[in-house]
């Protein structure tokens, strides 16, 4: 089966081209002016459109169980909803409870996962720890082709990883060739604010960013981050929301560390004046980890991408609908966590960013596939319009225009946090292991196509490690 897309600008993250790409069996077989069309080829018109690989997006949460109840979105409607929006990849997260065998949730989520329709992979989440967790790591590198392992230094008395499990799993991490991911807030602080603020009389959504400023994100990011350097091993920090957390990265990326930080379209564009918002429904919508907020963090960290200190976008894509959300009507501490946007983060983003001056159109492949396919280890065959890559891409009509809804979106959710928001660019076709599974607002997608991807161990940040740990001091050895 061979797909053709013609006369379309393609845009990678090192350069622009005016090219033909051919598809063929679910690779790119070519690409290059004035290419042949195979017989029964199907051939996509991309005149006037940009070809760019298709969006990763390196944090979601599909059918996640969490505060009580389970993510609207499982792995078929999430990945369909992504392919509308041109994203042909997600990294999801395991999560074992605490005391959970690590195999056995890894498991449960890939078994999860095969009803997806785009590709997706897994990073492991290390909620615990004794020497199965340890062996277990081994076994999820060597033989499920795992090289993230996540950390929430959230949500006490639940699945919050304190030092002793982090200088574990980050040691353990750095022997394996793994890259360690965390959720940098301060745990504790956030118990103890949640508490306090509860207590005041403060039972509404607007206690849920009292209780997590940016200063409890600061610390957290600031700690991971010396932990790992420390341990030597390299770190990517999830959904940095505020100036605290990206400064912390951005002085010790100016160190010579190898840390990398996300960004979520959601912090980029909501700000925190929706927790104000009377109608509870609404409010409780926002409710996510870190919060939204203020005007400035969002400036900080536009500029967090356009210097490079950050480097991703993701969506953290976990959806509750309003019925979930009311579990909290009267306590936002049982608010369920999470917002969506697996859909809508290319569009958004190319909206402000690129419309709007702030990145170019291969700054904008970059954050949005190629920095995280070279980082997670799967670049070129993601992350890069060539041949031999997957082909899994996105063409891109600059003219298109359209106000973002929950009437018209495909997530299954009942809320969109850019509800109202007239975009201009937007995914005309997707190619999802060359097929069109998206095109001209309709999905053509097939129940369990999607693939799991294999993410081998020692990404190229490791040679330089390596060289560095040889001139400096012994690297500290697993328990
Ligand atoms: O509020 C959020 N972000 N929910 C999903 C879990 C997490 O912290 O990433
Ligand atoms: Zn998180
Ligand atoms: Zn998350």
């Amino acid at each position: 089966m061979s797909v053709l897309i013609r006369g379309g600008t393609v845009v990678n993250a090192e350069r622009s081209l005016r090219a033909d790409v051919l598809c063929h069996d679910g690779t790119i077989a070519a690409v290059g002016e004035n290419l042949d069309s195979p017989v029964n080829a199907t051939v996509i018109d991309a005149g006037g459109q940009y070809v760019m690989p298709g969006g990763i997006d390196p944090h979601t949460h599909m059918q996640l169980p969490f505060m009580g109840t389970v993510a609207s979105e499982d792995f078929y409607s999430g990945t369909a909803a992504g392919l509308a929006g041109g994203t042909t990849m997600i990294i999801d997260f395991v999560i074992p409870n605490p005391q959970q065998n690590i195999m056995d949730a890894y498991r449960q989520w890939r078994d999860w996962a095969e009803k997806s329709v785009a590709d997706y992979s897994f990073h492991v989440a290390i909620t615990w720890w004794d020497d199965s967790v340890h062996k277990d790591m081994g076994t999820l590198v060597h033989e499920y082709g795992v090289n993230s392992f996540k950390h929430f230094m959230a949500y006490k008395g639940a699945i919050m990883a304190d030092d002793e499990i982090l200088v574990n799993s980050f040691t353990r991490a750095r022997e394996l060739g793994a890259i360690v991911t965390v959720h940098a807030e301060n745990g504790e602080l956030v118990f103890r604010l949640q508490q306090a603020i509860f207590e005041k009389g403060i039972t509404g959504p607007e206690g849920h960013p009292l209780s997590r400023p940016p200063e409890v994100e600061g610390e957290a990011a600031n700690r991971a981050i010396r932990i790992a350097e420390v341990l030597k091993t390299p770190l990517y920090v999830v959904h940095n929301s505020c100036i605290p957390s990206l400064e912390a990265i951005t002085r010790a990326r100016n160190e010579g560390q190898r840390v990398f930080g996300e960004v979520l379209a959601g912090h980029l564009l909501v700000d925190d004046s929706v927790y104000r918002n009377k109608d509870f429904d609404v409010a409780a919508a926002h409710v996510m980890s870190p919060p939204f907020r203020s005007k400035k963090h969002q400036d900080a960290l536009w500029r967090g991408l356009q210097s490079g200190n950050l480097q991703t976008t993701a969506t953290d894509h976990c959806c509750f609908c309003a019925d979930q959300k009311a579990a909290g009507k009267d306590d936002f501490r049982l608010i369920p966590n999470g917002t969506g946007g697996v859909e809508n983060r290319l569009e958004v983003l190319w909206h402000h960013g690129v419309s709007t001056g702030r990145l170019t159109k291969n700054e904008f492949v970059s954050i949005t596939s190629t920095n995280a396919a070279q980082i997670f280890n799967i670049y070129p065959r993601k992350g890069s319009i060539s041949v031999g890559a997957d082909a899994d891409i996105v063409v891109w009509d600059p003219e298109a225009s359209k106000t973002i809804s929950a009437k018209t979106h495909h997530q299954n959710v009942d809320y969109n946090i850019f509800e109202g928001m007239t975009v201009k660019g937007s995914a005309s076709h997707t190619i999802s292991h060359g097929k069109v599974v998206y095109s001209d607002g309709e999905l053509k997608v097939e129940r369990g196509a999607g693939h799991y991807v294999d993410r081998p161990v020692f990404a190229p940040y490791y040679d330089a490690l390596k060289i560095q740990a040889q001139r400096d001091e012994p690297v500290p050895v697993s328990r």
